[in-house]
């Protein structure tokens, strides 16, 4: 089955359910058995993995919405957390123990890099963050101790792209796994699994969910072995996402084709544009032709996220708040992934410190980044352009 079939009728059984076509939302701690021998076969053997047996293992809504992720990322199974860090965070902490060594690209998610920083290190566990361009040479950086090589691509701030294939062979053949953040190109338009990725992380509160209104992670295995371990991790750890929550992520995971093909060419006409203003530098953005990481995109992915990064030179907070604030489409919020348009001040370097690869920093310019939203593209560029109008005037 193609995806955009799955994303209609994956996780789905409305006759086993009374008839409506969405799961209704199951809300239950307790969820009770006609007899001592069905309590007991839930208790027993598989059904922690995945039968409804305890609210806190899940109820139908989480297992409906983990079938169809997992069947879009061609995985073993799938599970849902309570944030897109908490999927980040699990899936590195299941995997690791006192004495172990990480390996974590430089422009990884900001947060986990101070997971790594602060909990794995105080845990015994070691972190060296690496160039994220570093592709097949990712052989030199592996220790014998090391358990883990972590992944995300593009990098959510500055958008270099990682060679996976290449750095799961490298990590294969010295017995570690590999882990990847995939938010940004989703499971249409990237599938770590099938090249040989063996954790896949998803914050679905971005482009699954949709709509900006809830905070999600998912982490899909691709092995029934990976699965059997990361799920019994999250289950220890008493990872879960509420019924309802599921239920929305659900809900729009069915439209994330049709949205997410439209924003994608939107951002692109976008970036486009924003290449030939005389005011922006650079455009960090791997589908553009001539960015650093095309080739890499155009091998592996299939499309892209909606968000890229602007490079300006060095301006005054007081000028880039004239351009920011009075933008009518792109709201100032963080996040990404929603149907609407938004724009933030980065500062990659209060996370990724330039320690390994030369990012961009806010010594030498600024940053900033947009989530290009589901509005008419003609209004968004019309929003641009107003917007380094006052830029140029705070400017001048
Ligand atoms: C690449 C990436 N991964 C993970 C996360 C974490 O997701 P959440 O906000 O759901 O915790 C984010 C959030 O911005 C992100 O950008």
């Amino acid at each position: 089955m193609k995806d955009a079939s799955i994303l209609v009728h994956a996780g789905r059984a409305p006759l086993r359910v009374g008839g409506p076509v969405n799961m209704p939302v199951h809300r239950a701690s307790t969820i009770v058995s006609p007899t001592l021998e069905e309590f007991d076969a839930n208790e027993a053997g598989d059904a922690k993995f995945r039968n409804v047996c305890y609210g806190a293992l899940g109820t139908e809504n989480a297992f409906a919405l983990c079938d169809a992720v997992n069947r879009l990322e061609q995985g073993a199974g799938a599970m849902v957390t309570s944030s897109g860090l908490s999927a980040c965070t699990q899936s590195l902490l299941a995997f690791v123990g006192a004495g172990d060594h990480v390996l974590m690209p430089d422009s990884v998610y900001g947060p986990q890099r101070m997971f790594c920083e602060t909990i794995l290190r105080r845990f015994g566990v070691e972190t060296t963050f690496y160039d994220p361009r570093i592709g097949a040479d990712m052989d030199i950086l592996i220790k014998a101790n090391t358990r883990v090589v972590y992944t995300e691509a593009p990098g959510s701030l500055t958008f270099e792209m990682q060679d996976i294939p290449a750095i799961v062979k490298a990590a294969h053949a010295h017995g570690a796994i590999v882990i990847m953040d995939n938010t940004w190109a989703g499971p249409l338009y990237f599938k770590p699994l099938t090249v040989g990725v063996d954790i896949c992380v998803e914050a679905a509160t971005k482009f699954i969910a949709g709509h900006s209104d809830l905070v999600m992670g998912i982490i899909i295995a691709r092995t029934d072995e990976l699965y059997r371990r990361m799920r019994s991790f999250c289950v220890q750890m008493g990872e879960i996402a509420s019924p309802d929550d599921c239920y929305m992520a659900l809900r729009g995971l069915r439209t994330m084709k049709v949205r997410m093909q439209t924003q994608f060419a939107q951002a692109l006409t976008l970036a486009r544009w924003l290449q030939d203003r005389p005011e922006v530098m650079q455009v960090l953005y791997p589908p553009l032709e001539g960015d650093p990481g095309h080739e890499l995109w155009a091998r592996d992915f299939s499309g892209g996220g909606s968000l890229f990064s602007i490079v300006l030179p060095k301006t005054e907070k007081k000028a880039v708040a004239a351009m920011l604030n009075g933008y009518r489409m792109f709201s100032i919020g963080a996040s990404w992934g929603g149907y609407d348009s938004l724009v933030e001040h980065c500062h990659p370097q209060r996370t990724a410190l330039n320690r390994v690869s030369p990012v961009w920093n806010d010594d030498n310019c600024t940053l900033v980044r947009y989530a290009v939203g589901l509005e008419d593209v003609d209004d968004l560029k019309a929003d641009l352009e107003e917007g380094f109008a006052r830029l140029n005037a705070a400017r001048s």
